[in-house]
C-alpha cells in the first residue's frame, strides 16, 4: 500500500501523483528500471497499469503521470493527498540500460509518451558520465498541453543535453521554443545512428512518423526502442490479456525493439 503524498495538476486531466509506500523499509528498498510499470489499484474501482515516471536514481517516492480516461482513472482523480492506493510491481522489462550505456541517446515523445520516457531522461541525466550525447525531442499540441513543461523548459539551456521542445500551435504567442510537428525537430539535432539508441513513445501517429525518420537515417532496427501499451489484467504473464502474437506486453515488454515489431506486425 502506498500513500499519495502529492498531487500536481500538469495539464487538464493529466495529474502527477507522488506515492510513498506505507512501509518505510519498502520505500527505501524499492528499485525499478526506467520503462517499467506498476499495477495501481484504487480501492473499490479496480486496477490499471501505469508507467513509473520517476527515475530510480531518485528513490523513496514514486511519481506517476495519469491521464483521466475512464473508470479507474476517474476514481483515482477523486482521491486526495494522504489517501492510500495499492501498488504491485515493478513489472515489465524496462529499457536495456546496460546495452545503452556508453552510447548516444535519442528520446522522442509525443503527448503522454513523455510519462515513461521521463524516467529514462532523469536516469541518464543523473548518471551523465555513462552516456554520450543525449537528445530529447518532445512535442505537444499547444504549450498548455505539454507535460512536465516547466521541468523540460529548464533543461533547454543545459549544455549536457539537447532538449528540443515543439508545439503544433501557439495561440497565445508566448512560446519561446519550436513550433511545428515533432519530426521537424530532426532538422535541429545532430544524430549519429551508428552510436545511438532511440527510445520512442507516444500515440500511433508519433510512432509512424518518427519510425520513418529513424529508418531513413539508417538506425539499426534493434536500436529503436518502442514503449507500447495494451489492455492488461494480471501484469505478470498469466492471463493472456496483453498478448501480441506469442509475446506478452507485460512480460516481454512494454519496451520492444523495431525488430520485434517487424516480426509481429500487429504490435503497433
Ligand atoms: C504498460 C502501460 C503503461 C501505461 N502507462 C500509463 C501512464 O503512465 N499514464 C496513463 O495515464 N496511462 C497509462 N497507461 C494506460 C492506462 O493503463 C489506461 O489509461 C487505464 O488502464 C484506463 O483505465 P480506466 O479504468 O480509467 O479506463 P477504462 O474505463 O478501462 O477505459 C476508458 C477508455 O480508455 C481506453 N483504454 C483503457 N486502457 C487502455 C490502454 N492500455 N491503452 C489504450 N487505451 C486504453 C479504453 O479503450 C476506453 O476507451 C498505460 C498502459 C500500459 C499497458
Ligand atoms: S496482463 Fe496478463 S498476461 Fe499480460
Amino acid at each position: 500500500m502506498a500513500r499519495i503524498v502529492r498531487i500536481f495538476k500538469m495539464v487538464e486531466d493529466n495529474y502527477l501523483y507522488t506515492l510513498r509506500f506505507l512501509d518505510d523499509r519498502l520505500a527505501y528498498a524499492f528499485r525499478h528500471q526506467p520503462g517499467q510499470f506498476l499495477m495501481l489499484s484504487v480501492p473499490g474501482a479496480g486496477e490499471m497499469p501505469i508507467s513509473i515516471s520517476s527515475s530510480p536514481s531518485r528513490p523513496e517516492v514514486l511519481e506517476i503521470c495519469v491521464r483521466r480516461v475512464g473508470r479507474v482513472t476517474n476514481a483515482l482523480y477523486r482521491l486526495h493527498t494522504n489517501d492510500v492506493v495499492g501498488v504491485r510491481g515493478p513489472y515489465g522489462n524496462g529499457y536495456p540500460i546496460q546495452e545503452m550505456t556508453g552510447h548516444d541517446l535519442l528520446l522522442a515523445a509525443g503527448g503522454l509518451g513523455m510519462a515513461p520516457l521521463r524516467s529514462l531522461l532523469w536516469y541518464a541525466l543523473d548518471h551523465r558520465d555513462r552516456f554520450d550525447n543525449i537528445t530529447l525531442m518532445y512535442g505537444a499540441k499547444r504549450p498548455d498541453d505539454m507535460l512536465f513543461r516547466e521541468e523540460l523548459v529548464s533543461l533547454v539551456d543545459r549544455t549536457d543535453v539537447n532538449c528540443l521542445l515543439t508545439v503544433d500551435a501557439d495561440p497565445a504567442g508566448t512560446w519561446k521554443n519550436y513550433i511545428g510537428l515533432l519530426p521537424t525537430l530532426f532538422g535541429h539535432a545532430k544524430i549519429e545512428p551508428a552510436r545511438t539508441y532511440a527510445a520512442v513513445c507516444g500515440p500511433p501517429v508519433v510512432f509512424k512518423f518518427i519510425l520513418q525518420k529513424l529508418l531513413a537515417l539508417g538506425f539499426p532496427k534493434n536500436r529503436i526502442l518502442m514503449s507500447l501499451e495494451r489492455r492488461m489484467k494480471c501484469g505478470v504473464g498469466k492471463c493472456g490479456h496483453c498478448s501480441i502474437g506469442y509475446k506478452y506486453t507485460c512480460l516481454h515488454g512494454p519496451i520492444f525493439t523495431y525488430w520485434d515489431a517487424i516480426n509481429l506486425p500487429e504490435m503497433i
